[in-house]
């Protein structure tokens, strides 16, 4: 009869201490809830990057609002590649001028997020494939994108996102 007692005290305990467990979770959830930063303060956050060591030719991934972003500096073969192209023969019609900054057509800055439903797309690593047209390729079903990020076959409906952003001598901020 006492062992009985005792058991059925601890059963007592153990769920008065299981129900504060559950009773603290619910605490702390609205709490951590609070801390998050807001949809607003997302929305206005800014990527800040140094590309001063940015070669022609490489890329780099970076994150802008939980998001991948693409910076690569195109080589003049690159441009002289997406400039080549006639603008009326796109899906979505752009040319490299209107995706980059003047003066610094070289840098293209573009949200690394399929148009089509929003893989990540390869060609921002070095060894990954670009695609057929030496920019960046979507292996989920299969998008390939020019120099420019422009969308030239496969199912994606419009160009890579190019977020906004400005350059101040090696600094590149997004957002
Ligand atoms: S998500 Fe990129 S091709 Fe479908």
């Amino acid at each position: 009869m006492a062992e009985d007692g005792v058991r059925r005290r601890d059963f007592i305990e153990i769920a008065a201490v299981a129900t504060a467990g559950v009773g603290g979770l619910f605490t702390i959830l609205p709490l951590v809830s609070q801390m998050a930063p807001s949809k607003d303060v997302l929305a206005e956050s800014t990527t800040e990057l140094d590309i001063s060591a940015l070669e022609p030719g490489q890329s780099i991934k970076a994150v802008f609002r939980k998001q991948p972003v693409f910076v690569r500096n195109l080589t003049q073969a690159e441009m002289d590649d997406a400039n080549a192209v006639d603008v009326g023969d796109l899906r979505d019609p752009q040319t490299l001028a209107e995706r980059t900054l003047a003066g610094s057509e070289n840098i293209l800055v573009v949200m690394g997020v399929c148009t089509h439903l929003g893989c990540v797309p390869l060609g921002a690593a070095e060894g990954e494939v670009k695609g057929e047209y030496g920019g960046y390729f979507c292996p989920c079903h299969g998008s390939h994108y020019d120099t420019a990020a422009r969308i030239r076959k496969g199912p994606a409906p419009t160009n890579l996102e190019v977020p906004a952003y400005t350059i101040s001598d090696s600094t590149l901020v997004i957002g």
